[in-house]
C-alpha cells in the first residue's frame, strides 16, 4: 500500500483563527474557488507523493534526527498572493516570511528526502499557506478586492516546535490530512 504524504509545519490556533475569518469573507464572494477548510491549513516543507508503506519508518527516523537538531523558531504569516500571480491565479495563498531558520529547515528536509530517493523539487521554495485553488477565472474581482485589504496584514507569528509528517487521503469532499508522526524540536 502506498500512502500519499507530505512534511509540514502546523499553525497555531491563533493564526488559524485569523485565517478562518479571512476564508469566511472569501467564501462569501461565491467565486469558483475550492477553499481550504481552516483545520487543513498548513505550511508544506516537502510533498512526498505516494510513499510505499514500508518506507514510512525511514522517513520518520530521518525527520526525527532533523527535528532533534533544530531550535524552535517563529513563523511570521504575512501578506497574500497567487500562483503564478494574482491576475490569473491558480492558487491563492497567504505568505510566510522566508526567514533563515525556515529556509534552512526546508533545505535540510529536502536533502534528507532526496537521500531517501524522493526527487528534488525543481521550483524554488516559496513558503506559502494555500487558501484556495481556483476552478474558473470568472468572479475573481471580489476575491482580489478582499485580498487587497490584507496585502500587508500580519496574521500572526507561530512558535514552531515540531515537524509533522501527514498522510493525505483524497475524498470527494476534499482531502483529509492525518498526522502520521509529530517530531518535536529539543
Ligand atoms: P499547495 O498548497 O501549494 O498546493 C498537500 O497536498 C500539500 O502538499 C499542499 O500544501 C500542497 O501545496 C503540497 N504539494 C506540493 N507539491 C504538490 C503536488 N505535486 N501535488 C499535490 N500537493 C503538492
Amino acid at each position: 500500500m502506498a500512502i500519499r504524504s507530505f512534511v509540514a509545519l502546523e499553525l497555531s490556533d491563533e493564526v488559524r483563527k485569523q485565517l478562518a475569518e479571512l476564508l469566511k469573507r472569501l467564501r462569501q464572494t461565491n467565486a469558483a474557488v475550492k477553499w481550504v477548510e481552516p483545520e487543513n491549513l498548513h505550511l508544506t516543507l516537502k510533498f512526498l507523493g505516494e510513499v510505499p508503506e514500508e518506507q514510512i519508518e525511514a522517513i520518520v527516523e530521518a525527520l526525527r534526527a532533523i527535528a532533534q537538531a533544530t531550535e524552535p523558531f517563529p513563523l511570521t504569516v504575512r501578506g497574500v498572493g497567487g500562483f503564478p500571480d494574482l491576475r490569473r491565479p491558480r492558487v491563492l495563498w497567504v505568505g510566510v516570511e522566508p526567514t533563515p531558520p525556515l529556509m534552512r529547515l526546508q533545505q535540510i528536509v529536502e536533502q534528507a528526502m532526496e537521500r531517501l530517493g524522493f526527487p528534488p523539487e525543481e521550483r524554488t521554495y516559496h513558503p506559502h499557506i494555500t487558501l484556495g485553488r481556483v476552478k474558473a477565472m470568472a468572479g475573481l474581482e471580489k476575491v482580489r478586492a478582499v485580498l487587497s485589504e490584507y496585502a500587508s496584514v500580519t496574521f500572526g507569528s507561530v512558535p514552531v516546535k515540531h515537524l509533522t509528517l501527514f498522510r493525505s487521503d483524497l475524498s470527494r469532499e476534499g482531502p483529509i490530512y492525518t498526522p502520521i508522526a509529530l517530531l518535536p524540536f529539543p
